[in-house]
């Protein structure tokens, strides 16, 4: 958030916004916080979610996940009042004005597809029970000509005398940052079809807008595709310097250096450039997936065929770090690994398709013994895979490894010293899988480092049969 925007966001939400009522329906990471930033924005917001257990933490003001800044603005808000949560779209229909809508759109089992049941139910259910005129605005990311589609949805199932229009707002926010994503964004994005409805979003987003957010209004394909292109992107640049670390691993170089280099170029740039262990979480995997359906649903499948080589990329990283585990202890059978990470991102504790619990499951496959510890994702990554051993430290978590994986780049992290982690554990192999620590300063301690994109030189390691010399010289596992 610049200076400016915060001071113009400061001014404009001194007066309280009683005129526009705000619901958000689906109180996950997107829902809750965009509520609660709504009420720090200075407008009533009533939440809705269909998990009983979620609105009655959430009413306590206690926030059921970890995102860095949003427990205040939770507690803060419910106290105040401007915050409520309920379950039921009855007194949420009566009561809004505008209706966000920021359930779920995961990938549907067994195929690439969105599952969007959860967006048609949630649509369905608010049609039927708004009683006065409303607009209801999506800001889950969905396939291209659902809003049309959902248009059809809200006309069948209105109530008659009724206006009930709909908008796409799509969200950009990144976990961790929520908060500051969602109250100064780089860009707004509204897809309307009516004049009254775009002037009803630049009013709810008028601090932002005046704080200098640019807002792009267009029609409600191009909004939502904005989402899920600036999704690919992402994953592409990620999956472009990841295809490099590949070549690296082979023939040596550099990676991070290579990454520097190019990123120097303004039109490429630095960011999202870091070789490791690839994407993953709720949004990037599932939303290249199902543009690919999608766009084979459109008859335009070889536009986004890259897409699928994108997505092979970055799962052949996840079978990389099994391959390095493998040789640096000779077998996985009964190898203790401590694991450091197991977020998909730091400053989040979602699991969703993290690559560091799909990496932690697939050794646990092969017979090894993990131990893991997230500052944040423990409890969901239990939930997920209860078979391995969750512990509060660090110092807990390594004492007894024969192998450290460092996964997720949290800064406790990346503040690990050779020399501190040696008087932790008798272990002196750490991949690091994130390429976060100076590999030479540990090497020089008497530590195995191997990292993504490094070539790993494998024969100084004693217990290294021949053949997994072989294996990991010769590049990649297909
Ligand atoms: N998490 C992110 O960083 C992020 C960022 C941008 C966009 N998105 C998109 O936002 C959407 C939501 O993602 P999320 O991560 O917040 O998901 P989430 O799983 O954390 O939250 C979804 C919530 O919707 C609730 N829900 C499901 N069906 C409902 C219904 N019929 N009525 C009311 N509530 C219902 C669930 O109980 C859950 O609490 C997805 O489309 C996602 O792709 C997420």
């Amino acid at each position: 958030m610049t200076a400016e925007t915060s001071v113009l966001i400061t001014i404009v939400t001194l007066e309280k916004r009683e005129f526009m009522r705000i619901t958000v329906i689906g109180t996950g990471y997107l829902g809750a916080t965009h509520a609660a930033c709504m009420a720090e924005l200075g407008y009533e917001v009533l939440g809705l979610d269909i998990d009983p257990a979620r609105v009655a933490s959430l009413s306590e003001g206690l926030l059921p996940f970890h995102e860095p800044g949003l427990p205040e603005l939770l507690r803060k808000h419910v106290k105040s009042g401007r915050l409520r949560f309920t379950t039921s779209y009855q007194e949420v229909g009566a009561w809004g004005d505008v209706h966000f809508i920021g359930v779920g759109t995961p990938q549907r089992a067994g195929a690439g597809a969105a599952d969007m049941s959860f967006v048609d139910a949630a649509t369905t259910s608010l049609a039927r029970n708004i009683t006065k005129d409303a607009l209801i605005v999506g800001k889950s990311t969905v396939p291209v000509g659902t809003t049309r589609r959902l248009k059809s949805l809200v006309r069948e199932n209105k109530r008659p005398g009724v206006r009930v229009n709909l908008a796409w707002n799509p969200e950009f926010l990144r976990e961790g940052f929520a908060v500051v994503d969602t109250l100064a964004p780089d860009r707004l994005v509204i897809g309307v079809d009516s004049p009254e409805d775009e002037k009803i979003l630049r009013q709810v987003y008028a601090a932002a807008v005046a704080g200098g957010v640019p807002l792009i209004s267009t029609d409600f394909e191009t909004a939502e595709l904005v989402k899920v292109a600036a999704n690919a992107f992402l994953a592409t640049k990620i999956s472009f310097i990841n295809a490099f670390s590949e070549v690296t691993e082979v023939i040596g170089g550099d990676i991070r250096t290579l990454a520097d280099a190019i990123g120097l170029d303004a039109r490429i740039g630095r960011r999202f450039l870091n070789a490791g262990i690839g994407f993953g979480g709720g949004c990037l995997p599932k939303d290249i997936r199902a543009l690919q359906a999608r766009a084979a649903e459109l008859g335009a499948d070889r536009s986004m065929r890259f897409l699928d080589e994108m997505d092979g990329i970055n799962l052949r990283r996840r079978e990389r770090v099994v391959d390095l585990a493998r040789v640096m202890v000779g077998s996985l059978s009964q190898t203790r690994i401590a694991v450091l990470g197991v977020a998909f991102k730091p400053n989040s504790d979602d699991v969703r398709d993290s690559p560091a619990l799909d990496i932690a499951d697939r050794l646990a496959d092969e017979g090894a013994q993990i131990c893991i510890y997230d500052p944040a994702g423990n409890l969901n990554a239990s939930r997920r895979s209860p078979q391995h051993n969750y512990v509060l430290s660090t110092e807990d978590a390594v004492k007894n490894a024969d192998l450290i994986l460092l996964l997720t780049e949290w800064d406790e992290f990346k503040a690990l010293t050779p020399e501190g982690l040696s008087a932790q554990t008798g272990a002196r192999k750490i991949i690091d899988g994130r390429n976060v620590l100076q590999a030479k300063a540990w090497e020089d301690s008497g530590w195995s480092v191997a990292s993504p994109g490094r070539r790993f030189e494998a024969n100084h390691l004693t217990n290294m049969p021949p053949s997994e010399q072989l294996q990991l010289s010769s590049g990649p596992a297909a």
